[in-house]
């Protein structure tokens, strides 16, 4: 088993990598030293798998657990579903001392973490991933929060985890195009910080996508450990976390505007990233044999790189950006690469250069 530690003063954590360890949620819980009430809130795919193994393992170390199951998919993330599960919650009795596991993807990761922030004004909980993004990427940092019908994650809170548990084995039932979206933040750290990660990664892509075991726990952790890094330097976003976002302002909006379920997380970011690519040749210099790395390695891992978009959408597409939460005084600012491994945030970057990369991404379909 491997451990990261995300340092955050006080409220400090540990994440365990490593197989088998869902058996081990209950054991690890009870070190945290808390109440003996909780909640295990996952969504109807994960528990047919594992809410057994959880709650048994729960149980066995003396807690009283109630399992919450939410439907599958995006649209668990909204305020309907949290007041659910806050009625559950008090018919189960928890108090303040208790806690709730999230036990799926970044869906439940992301609904149970505020469902825990907000009830009884904050109750402690644990990140249970089952999905590689929810690995590598939404269970750690505390990011918590809903969808509006105006956009995604516009309720929300910072709330950290108290830990965080990725069991390896729960990655073997994971559908292969949700495999991929997760590689896609993978890829991600490689760019932002890490040169090396990127180029195992473009040695490695064959056995990640065969699942290999020792493959994956050593992306899982490099991942976390690059992120839990960004995160106890700047915990809220008030600087430098913004680096996360790279690939995220145009992935984001390419996911409203072609409707939540078209592509996935992980595939929108993955031509987000395409275009900051683009955009960091034209304005800081990104060596153009770079982006074509970029492009590669996305195209190993299963990935979409290329967005043909009638012009109509195409504005619609740029007028989401502008409304992203991330802009303010109304300009799109952008994460762009110096390399592969250094990027810098808060870059403005003109609607012509926009456009361009737009087209760019729109030729290379044809190619
Ligand atoms: N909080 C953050 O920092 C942060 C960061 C990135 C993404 N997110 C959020 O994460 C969400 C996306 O998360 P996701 O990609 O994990 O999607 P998800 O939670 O919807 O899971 C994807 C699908 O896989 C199923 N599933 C989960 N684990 C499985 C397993 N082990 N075997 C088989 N099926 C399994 C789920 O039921 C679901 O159908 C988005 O809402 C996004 O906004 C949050
Ligand atoms: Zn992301």
């Amino acid at each position: 088993m491997r451990v990261v530690k995300v340092a955050l003063g006080e409220r400090s954590y540990s994440i365990l990598i490593g197989g088998g360890l869902l058996a081990r949620l209950g054991a690890e819980c009870a070190r945290l030293k808390l109440g003996a009430r909780c909640a295990v809130i996952t969504d109807e795919n994960v528990a047919r798998r594992f809410a057994a193994t959880a709650m048994n393992s729960l149980r066995a170390a003396g807690f009283d657990p109630v399992l919450l199951t939410v439907p599958a998919g995006e649209t668990a993330k909204r305020l309907r579903v949290v007041s659910a599960c806050y009625d559950r919650l008090a018919a189960h009795r928890l108090e303040r001392k208790s806690f709730i596991v999230a036990l799926g993807g970044g869906v439940v990761g992301d609904l149970a973490g505020f469902v825990a922030a907000t009830y009884l004004r904050g109750v402690p909980f644990v990140q249970a991933p089952t999905t590689l993004l929810a690995q590598v990427d939404s269970s750690v940092g505390g990011k918590v929060g809903v969808n509006l019908k105006a956009g995604k994650n516009l309720v929300g809170a910072f709330h950290q985890p108290r830990l965080v548990l990725c069991d390896l084995d729960a990655l073997k039932t994971l559908p292969r195009r949700e495999l991929r979206a997760g590689l896609a933040e993978v890829i991600k750290y490689g760019v932002i910080s890490d040169a090396a990660l990127f180029r195992r990664l473009e040695s490695g892509m064959g056995k990640l996508l065969a699942r290999d075991p020792v493959a994956l726990a050593a992306v899982v952790a490099r991942s976390c450990e690059i992120k839990a890094d960004v995160v106890g330097q700047d915990e809220t976003e008030t600087g430098r976390r913004a680096i996360l976002n790279f690939g995220h302002t145009l992935g984001h909006a390419l996911e409203a505007v072609s409707g939540y379920g078209k592509f996935l997380h992980g595939e929108a970011i993955a031509i987000g990233q395409m275009a900051a690519a683009r955009l960091s040749a034209e304005l800081l210099g990104l060596p153009d044999k770079d982006v074509r790395r970029i492009r590669e390695l996305f195209l190993r891992a299963g990935l979409p790189v290329s967005l043909a978009l009638p012009p109509a959408r195409r504005e619609k597409l740029l007028a989401a950006m502008r409304l992203d939460k991330k802009v303010s005084g109304g300009e799109i600012k952008f994460v762009l690469a110096r390399k592969i491994g250094a990027v810098e945030f808060g870059q403005r970057v003109p609607a012509a250069a926009i456009h361009r990369a737009l087209d760019g991404l729109a030729a290379a379909k044809e190619s």
